[in-house]
């Protein structure tokens, strides 16, 4: 059964019964203020950080699913029905919802009055605007009521959810004209409060949840709706809502908007108070006047699409298949963007009170976004940097509000240093801004503590280096970009976390094969960097290091036929023939292969023939086999999960396009093109019930083979999988690659493509690139005109801004 399909002409995907098999949400705003929104408009809004300021109140993993959100309730005659279906759930005539680029429209319609809903955060706006247009389809006059709803959260989400003796005494509003104002805590430390207007005199309100629910009722069937009459209730205490009550009157065919705003303020100290003890409410007045016509919002939506088609036209694909270039002109952009905006902090699956901006996630995520908005990246680059400890090691996260990093799960993430290299020269290659490097970055966040960037990549470099294990090669620490091999951890307490346990971690032997490869590949791009800026000492010296780990791989790291993944606390190998369980992984195998690493020994052509036979599967490649059945201590969490899920043998999308990049530096552009379609949401949209989760984005993991259901996705939206897959498709496998110098144009396609095109728009100036294959190769650029005139080698120098250039690759 299908639920919706792709509208790429208007870059939205369109839902079509709202019984999804899972609430599939769209994400609204892209600077300061952001709302989380699912097709039955379930979801809340937030200010910057998803935990501390927390506008409304959603209750996770609730029953029914997806409850709490921006709803507006029709009562016509006896029914009551909303636009998105939900809460009420009464059968709707037509239902529709369309997820677009920041912007989600529900339309819902029923006896004779359709009701739809625009919503959309403005740019350099701290709210949310819901422009609901009803119209009277029929042919007789209808009269009916309106009543919009939204539940205020307490702020700071977490304690919101907690300490009740204190929230239940703390909840107060203020209603003035059409305008609900919350204020919980502005009388003390807070100098912000939110709001929720309309555009149109109102004929009753609510603000209290116990009198507009009722006390034993559901969203489902709130008793002020069903009564047919606000209260005018004031929230003392309790909780606190907003509820606008609006009588409609509608002549056939008439229609009518009505705009609300859900908006963010902040105050300064000395000007909080309007009068003792009513706010100041300047600055809601004035962002309410800016959107309170048709025309206004029309214009304010307007400009959010030339804003996401800027965005979305510094590359775009031309492949004679619409589901590549869906994927890559519109939602895997898109979903970058997403990822880059929250890292790991909020969505359906993330609760936005567990985890702030991932130190080694956030480098990551800028590889998908940052051709987006150069400068964008490279303030989060230096947010991200200022976070790192004076030794090299990075606090894991930090939170957006504050950017200091997060002491409740502190460092000791041996992985980390090296993705700030790929953060940096990722911003770099894209802009050819080479200043980034001469910023003063603080460490820990402490400005006194401040260096350049560069140091912080030389800082980042040696950290590898100077943790080294009996092996000469790095020593994991907590963990490597698999949160869940826990080689230090030896957890028997079910209230310990295992990502933050360290109780055997002095003087561990624990090794990482993966940030071995990791080391020599981002290490190479640190030698190159340093090159280009003439520090050639530096470059010998760090060209010796990663020398010396390309031969402790090939020394200590080889298992015959793929790669070690690790050596434990013990000194025992993991991801070997010898072990009886997860005998191979693919994160390890992923990047020694993506350095090369002696591919002149056959050794990565043997380890990707091996993860083909052994991890490959039909949904995608699974990340280790066999799956662990029972807990190793020694191992942690990964040997937690069930077999087929997360990090134990599930298909875990972050890492398939380690394998594809690997099979692109072999050529083998066939079997690397098979891994992306695999996984890639456009290819698998006719397994929308199976899969479950948003067919237009993807998910963390997909459970692998050993898994009860393979095939069904979990935990859509902020993953790395969106930037590696990127990444892998427009860099590897398109092969149009950003480099110091320029633009390298190496493909490695499917053997049967004649060929594409990409309209590339790089530091300034467009390329229009044509890639012939007469040939019918995978990969080999044979010839590079520019404007006719014929290159030497495939890169691309830097070309003259503003100019626009016919570039035609013909490959074989
Ligand atoms: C998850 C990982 C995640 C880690 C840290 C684990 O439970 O499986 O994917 O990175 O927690 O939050
Ligand atoms: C999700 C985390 O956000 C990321 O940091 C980690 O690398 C992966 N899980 C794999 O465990």
């Amino acid at each position: 059964m299908k639920y919706g399909h792709f509208d790429d002409d208007n870059r939205e995907y369109v839902i079509t019964n709202p019984a999804t098999p899972f609430p599939w949400i769209n994400y609204l705003g892209n600077e300061d203020f952001f709302s989380l929104i699912s097709n039955t408009a379930g979801g809340y809004s937030f200010y910057k950080d998803a935990k501390f300021r927390r506008l409304n109140r959603y209750r996770y993993n609730n029953v029914p699913m997806d409850d709490g959100g921006r709803y507006f309730y029709i009562k016509d005659g006896d029914s009551v029905w909303n636009p998105g279906w939900k809460p009420s759930k009464t059968e709707l005539d037509k239902y529709e919802c369309r997820h677009g680029m920041n912007y989600t429209k529900i339309k819902g319609e029923k006896n004779g009055i359709s009701a739809e809903v625009l919503f959309f955060v403005p740019l350099n706006t701290w709210a949310e605007i819901q422009k609901v247009t009803l119209t009277n389809t029929s042919n007789e006059a209808k009269k009916f009521k309106f009543f919009s709803y939204n539940e205020w959260a307490l702020w700071n989400a977490a304690s919101d959810m907690e300490n009740f003796q204190r929230n239940f005494n703390t909840g107060e509003v203020e209603v003035e004209d059409s305008v609900i104002y919350h204020k919980t805590e502005y009388r003390e430390r807070r100098n912000h409060f939110a709001y929720y207007s309309v555009n149109t005199e109102i004929d009753g309100f609510d603000t209290d949840r116990e009198t507009f629910v009722g006390l034993y009722n559901s969203h489902e069937k709130p008793q002020v709706v069903l009564a047919g009459q606000p209260e005018n209730s004031m929230a003392h205490g309790w909780s606190p809502i907003a509820s606008h009550y609006i009588e409609v009157e509608l002549n056939p065919g008439e229609a009518k908007d009505l705009i609300f705003v859900l908006g963010y303020v902040e105050n300064q100290e000395d000007d909080k108070w309007e009068s003792k003890g009513v706010i100041n409410k300047t600055k809601a007045k004035e962002v309410i006047a800016k959107f309170n016509t048709t025309a206004k919002v029309e214009v304010a939506f307007e400009e959010l699409r030339a804003y996401w088609d800027d965005i979305l036209n510094v590359f775009t694909l031309e492949s004679g298949d619409d589901r590549l270039d869906r994927q890559v002109n519109i939602w895997n952009q898109y979903q970058c963007m997403i990822t880059f905006n929250f890292s790991r902090s909020a969505s359906y699956f993330e609760s936005g009170i567990g985890r702030g901006m991932g130190f080694r996630d956030s480098n990551q995520d800028l590889l998908g976004f940052v051709h987006q908005a150069p400068d964008r990246a490279r303030q989060r680059v230096i947010d991200i940097a200022s976070t790192q400890f004076p030794d090299g090691g990075c606090y894991h996260q930090y939170q957006p509000l504050t950017k200091r990093g997060n002491d409740e799960v502190g460092g000791g993430f041996n992985d980390d240093p090296m993705w700030l290299i790929l953060g940096v020269t990722s911003y770099i290659k894209e802009s050819g801004d080479y200043t980034i490097l001469d910023e003063m970055v603080p460490f820990d966040n402490d400005e006194s503590l401040s260096q350049t960037m560069f140091n912080h990549l030389t800082i980042s470099f040696n950290h590898v280096i100077n943790n080294l294990g009996p092996n000469k090669l790095p020593l994991i620490g907590r963990a490597d970009w698999n949160d869940c091999l826990n080689l230090n951890c030896f957890s028997k307490d079910p209230n310990e976390s295992f990502q933050t346990t360290e109780n055997n971690s002095e003087g561990s032997k624990a090794e990482s094969l993966m940030i071995a490869g990791l080391f020599v590949y981002y290490g190479r791009d640190y030698i190159e960097l340093c090159k280009v800026l003439n520090k050639n000492e530096e470059a010998t010296r760090a060209q010796k290091e990663v020398d010396a780990m390309v031969n402790a791989i090939k020394e200590n790291g080889w298992d015959g036929e793929w790669f070690l993944r690790a050596y434990d606390f013990y000194g025992n190998k993991i991801g070997s023939k010898e072990n009886e369980e997860g005998k191979i992984f693919i994160e390890s195998n992923g990047w020694c292969t993506m350095a090369s690493i002696g591919a002149e020994e056959g050794m990565c052509e043997k380890a990707l023939d091996s993860v083909k036979e052994r991890l490959d599967t039909k949904y995608g490649i699974v990340l280790n086999n066999p799956a662990y059945t029972k807990y190793h201590i020694e191992m942690g969490e990964i040997s937690t999960y069930p077999p087929g899920y997360k990090e134990n043998a599930g298909i875990f999308c972050h890492n398939n396009p380690w394998i594809m990049i690997g099979e692109t530096e072999l050529g083998r552009g066939d079997i690397a093109y098979d891994y992306y379609t695999k996984i890639a949401p456009a290819f698998i949209e006719d397994i929308q019930e199976l899969h479950k989760t948003e067919p237009y984005v993807y998910s963390q993991m997909i459970a692998g083979k050993d898994a009860f259901k393979p095939g069904e996705a979990k935990n859509s939206w902020l993953t790395g999988t969106a930037a590696w897959n990127y990444a892998a498709i427009t860099q590897h496998i398109l092969g149009i690659r950003p480099a110091l110098q320029g633009l390298l144009i190496d493909p490695c396609i499917p053997t049967k493509w004649d060929g594409f095109k990409v309209k590339r728009k790089f530091r300034g100036y467009t390329l229009n690139i044509e890639v012939q294959n007469p040939n019918h190769v995978s990969k080999g650029v044979r010839e590079i005109t520019i404007d006719g005139t014929k290159i030497e080698g495939n890169l691309i120098p830097v070309l003259t801004e503003g100019k626009e250039y016919d570039v035609i690759v013909t490959l074989g």
